[in-house]
């Protein structure tokens, strides 16, 4: 296969993929990869893409990964601007999704085959998206459910050259507010029918049995956890503040900042475990 891990990617059994805004992020995601000896995945939306110096993380990235002895790939998520995801390309992104959902199947089938070849030329991997995930991830707001269909499916699975592809199966972005209903039939006729790694959105809260599931289907390579994360990052200043170290006289940025990596830590750590249960 010409493209860059790629085999690689489909030998591992199943990856995390976690969500970065900045080096202290990722930093904190590697240091428990590390610590738990696994690879990972890390990945920003384009939202915080355009906030990022792309080129400096990607290398930071690659340093820091390669000094903690794992192997960590670098993703941007739920792309829907063209130039974008172009641009990550060239900064030396591993891969990137192309998320044509809220269009026309035909139209996301064109543009996703546009994302694919620029990409390809490059030797970076391409997800796409069939149906559409509800909930929240920034500017990414779906309301009303969207089970991907199976003739859906099956078109894009003839019509399409994509290396990951994510389906909507009841999965959501952002907290559950009552257990999904996860359609795991959906993921094994996605996986027969497109012979690539199948990513799973909407990791925040699913169930240690969803997860142990979904990894026992044969193709289930990719799990995105996005909101969790963010809350550590929240847990990690309530911590701060509880040690009082918020208060003026005793106030260390470096303080806080560990107090928030170590709460990152944590979390990634607890979601990892899942992989092994
Ligand atoms: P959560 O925010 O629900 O973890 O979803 C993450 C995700 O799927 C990003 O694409």
């Amino acid at each position: 296969m010409y493209l860059r891990d790629y085999n690689y990617l489909v030998n591992q059994s199943c990856l995390f993929a976690f969500n970065i805004w900045n080096i202290d992020s990722a930093m904190a995601v590697m240091d428990a990869a590390a610590s738990e000896k696994q690879n990972v995945i890390l990945q920003t939306s384009t939202n915080i893409y355009e906030r990022l110096k792309p080129v400096p993380i990607r290398e930071f990235i690659t340093t820091y990964s390669n000094k903690l002895g794992i192997k960590t790939w670098l993703h941007l998520d739920h792309c829907k601007n063209m130039e974008l995801l172009f641009d990550a390309v060239d900064s030396g992104w591993d891969s990137v999704m192309f998320d044509g959902s809220a269009l026309l199947l035909n139209e996301n089938v064109k543009l996703t085959n546009k994302a694919a070849e620029y990409a390809h030329s490059k030797n970076i991997l391409l997800e796409a998206e069939i149906g559409q995930f509800h909930g929240t991830e920034e500017d990414i707001c779906v309301l009303n459910e969207q089970i991907a269909r199976r003739e859906d499916i099956d078109y894009f699975s003839k019509n399409t050259d994509v290396d990951m592809i994510a389906v909507a199966f009841g999965n959501a972005h952002g907290q559950y507010k009552a257990p999904p209903i996860l359609h795991y039939d959906l993921v094994e006729y996605t996986t027969n029918k497109i012979n690539v790694p199948f990513v799973v959105h909407g990791g925040t809260g699913m169930s240690q049995d969803s997860i142990t599931r979904l990894m026992s289907i044969n193709g289930v390579k990719k799990i995105n956890v996005s909101t969790e994360v963010k809350l550590a990052y929240r847990q990690g200043i309530i911590n701060a503040e509880n040690g009082g170290l918020l208060q003026e006289n005793k106030f260390q940025a470096i303080n806080v900042e560990d107090k928030i990596h170590d709460a990152i830590v944590s979390l990634v750590c607890s979601k990892l475990k899942m992989c092994r249960w």
